[in-house]
């Protein structure tokens, strides 16, 4: 296992190989690429790829780039895309770029009978009650900086909000609601454990918005907040002055790193931009944990409110809570190299990523000494993604590229040297995040990279004037070839941000363990089975499978508040039913095994059939019960 030491034709910088450097970085791809090999005339697939076939038509290293994932067969990761303001999550499998499943998250969708069952009813109106938010960060939970497929976490920058998805279900299963938050952007965990869920508050407002301080945009602040992964608990918040944007964790359960752009508290655009310098904000978290304990906090709207703001008495002395790195104006994004050495800024309206040394912060005096190397990467750097093998790829939004760097060779060279760049592919168009296979791991894979382009223009078909956005795959196996650009994939808008797991990290279940659930299981039996009225409240619960309800006839009057309980008795996979009443908005997905409830008023006297909105059989049709509404006397 060597590791080259070419660097490409951009490099101007000698190197050591990686592999003497840090074991973390002797990666090479894991993937197994015997089915290329076995499949080169498979190859002619991906003739919009250069150089994969010599003049002979044997493969070169590059041809082992094998993307295609035939019929029959299952992709080697999953990829959680944010659907940005569709509120949801996209399930991809890679490197088909097929998309899989949705996940609804803050949106009400019908298709899973998200939001329309009592339970998500009641889930999404006690966190506020909103149809939409807007997700940004998917962040899958970690043991020891590896992904443990239990759970991902998820941003509401809509409505200061985080959720939570079960990774056994594929479903959100519960939203916090943080008081102090307007804006949630970053998601991250405290690694490498995932013993804290962050959600980084971007938009400055008063603590608490309660009216006062209005136009004193100086009271204004902002704050992060920390959650517990499970129970999914808001535990405490750390306020600063300024703004937070992006956040990334270190992997030794200390610091956790965000950006701010508004060092400067302004209030519009010239007033953000006037610095010339912002922060990367470094949180010393087991400091703040020893604040919330000594009780040295405010509580706000319920919540341990502690100051982190810069004249705070809490970052006087030796061991600041929070400590504020100068950057170049208006950073973005924020990620920490695998080995957990270095927090990497990328300079947004500065054409520059600044490395932090982590390991300094609690060495130096002044935090600023922290920053080892500063790479001149290209027009407008939003996000750095790792391939486990010492380089850091970051995407140009303003020069629709992505640039290929060396990481220990930017540290090397003298601050604003160009020298560490390796290569630089053009993108289309316009990409914000990019993300490599396990990249915010201690463990990536080297081998995948999706890059989220904001602009897709003249790349599908045409579709009126919203377009899609432009997901497109790279390989990055191979040093020698450099990067290849191997699809394009049109997304629904608009995907922020990804995490792409190895597929056998999940171990999703494919019928529902009724033990998991709340609501009792509904047998067939006849105790099981029934309608009961209590005044003018009627209960009713009954199975259902193929090809039929427990009640072919549940008569009510009039004015009647109605809650039907029903299982899914199916133990066959893939075999959903679902209850839908026509004019009453009801709309409840039953996955095998799975009991759900719905609560509707029956105001319209009249017939209505309750049908099966899923194409269970051939007698799918024939499915269904009549709903009675007797009029009132
Ligand atoms: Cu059950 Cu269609
Ligand atoms: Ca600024």
């Amino acid at each position: 296992m060597t590791q080259s030491t070419s660097t490409g034709d951009k490099s101007a910088t000698e190197r050591t190989s990686a592999d003497d450097r840090d074991p973390l970085f002797a990666r090479i791809p894991r993937r197994d690429f015997v089915k290329a090999g076995a499949a080169a005339g498979a190859m002619g697939s991906l003739a919009g790829c250069t150089g994969l076939l010599d003049s002979d038509g044997d493969t070169q290293a590059a041809a082992d780039v094998d993307a295609s994932v035939p019929p029959g067969e299952l992709d080697d990761y999953y990829a959680f895309l944010s659907g940005g303001h569709s509120g949801d999550i996209r399930v991809y499998g890679v490197p088909s770029m097929r998309q899989i499943m949705r996940i609804p998250v803050f949106n009400v969708e019908s298709a899973r009978g998200y939001g329309f069952d009592d339970e998500t009813h009641e889930m999404l109106q006690e966190a506020g009650g909103y149809t939409w938010g807007d997700t940004h960060h998917p962040r899958p939970s970690q043991t020891d900086n590896q992904y443990d497929g239990e759970w991902l976490f998820v941003n509401d920058k809509a409505n200061g909000r985080m959720a939570r998805i079960d990774l056994k279900y594929f479903e959100t299963d519960a939203i916090i609601d943080l008081p102090n938050h307007q804006g949630t952007h970053g998601a991250c965990m405290l690694m490498p454990d995932s013993r804290y869920v962050f959600g980084v508050g971007e938009l400055r407002v008063p603590i608490p918005n309660d009216g006062r301080d209005l136009d004193d945009p100086s009271e204004y602040g902002s704050t992060l907040s920390a959650m517990s992964p499970d129970p999914f608990d808001h535990e405490w918040d750390v306020r600063v002055d300024c703004n937070l944007d992006n956040g990334d964790s270190g992997k030794e359960g200390e610091w956790f790193f965000t950006t701010s752009y508004n060092s400067e508290e302004g209030v519009t655009e010239s007033e953000m931009t006037a610095a010339d310098t912002d922060y990367v904000v470094a949180f010393n978290v087991p400091r703040i944990e020893d604040a919330v304990e000594a009780g040295e906090y405010d509580e706000v709207n319920g919540v341990p409110v502690v100051d982190g703001s810069e004249d705070s008495p809490l970052n006087d002395g030796d061991e600041p809570l929070v400590r504020y790195i100068d950057v170049p104006t208006n950073p973005h994004g924020v990620s920490v190299t695998p080995d957990g050495q270095y927090a990497i800024a990328s300079g947004k309206l500065d054409p520059t990523c600044t490395i932090i040394e982590i390991g300094q912060l609690n060495e130096v005096g002044d935090p600023n000494d922290a920053v080892v190397g500063r790479v001149n990467v290209g027009n407008g750097p939003l996000h750095t993604a790792y391939d486990g093998r010492g380089h850091a790829y970051t995407t140009l939004f303003v020069d629709s590229q992505v640039v290929k760097w060396d990481i220990e060779a930017a540290v090397d060279a003298e601050m604003g040297s160009e020298d560490p760049v390796i290569e630089k592919h053009d993108v289309h168009y316009s990409p914000g995040h990019l993300i490599a296979a396990e990249s915010y791991t201690g463990d990536p894979q080297g081998d995948w990279l999706i890059v989220l382009n904001k602009l897709s223009k003249d790349r599908f078909l045409p579709v009126g004037p919203v377009f899609p956005e432009n997901d497109q795959l790279f390989y990055i196996g191979d040093d020698d070839a450099g990067m290849e650009l191997v699809k394009d994939t049109p997304t629904y808008p608009e995907p922020h941000d990804a995490s792409i797991v190895r597929a056998d990290r999940l171990d999703p279940a494919s019928v529902y363990d009724p033990d998991d659930l709340e609501l009792d299981f509904i047998s067939p039996s006849d105790e099981d089975n029934f309608i009961e009225r209590d005044g003018d409240q009627v209960h009713v619960e009954m199975y259902n499978q193929r090809n039929h309800f427990g009640f072919s006839d549940i008569t009510v009057q009039e004015g009647d508040e109605v809650t039907i309980r029903s299982t899914n008795i199916e133990q066959e996979e893939d075999i959903l039913h679902s209850l839908a009443i026509p004019e009453h908005d009801v709309n409840v997905k039953l996955a095998p095994q799975e009991t759900r409830e719905v609560t509707f008023t029956a105001d319209e006297p009249g017939v209505y059939w309750i049908y099966c909105a899923y194409f269970c059989s051939a007698l799918h049709l024939e499915m269904r019960s009549r709903l009675l509404v007797e009029p009132a006397d």
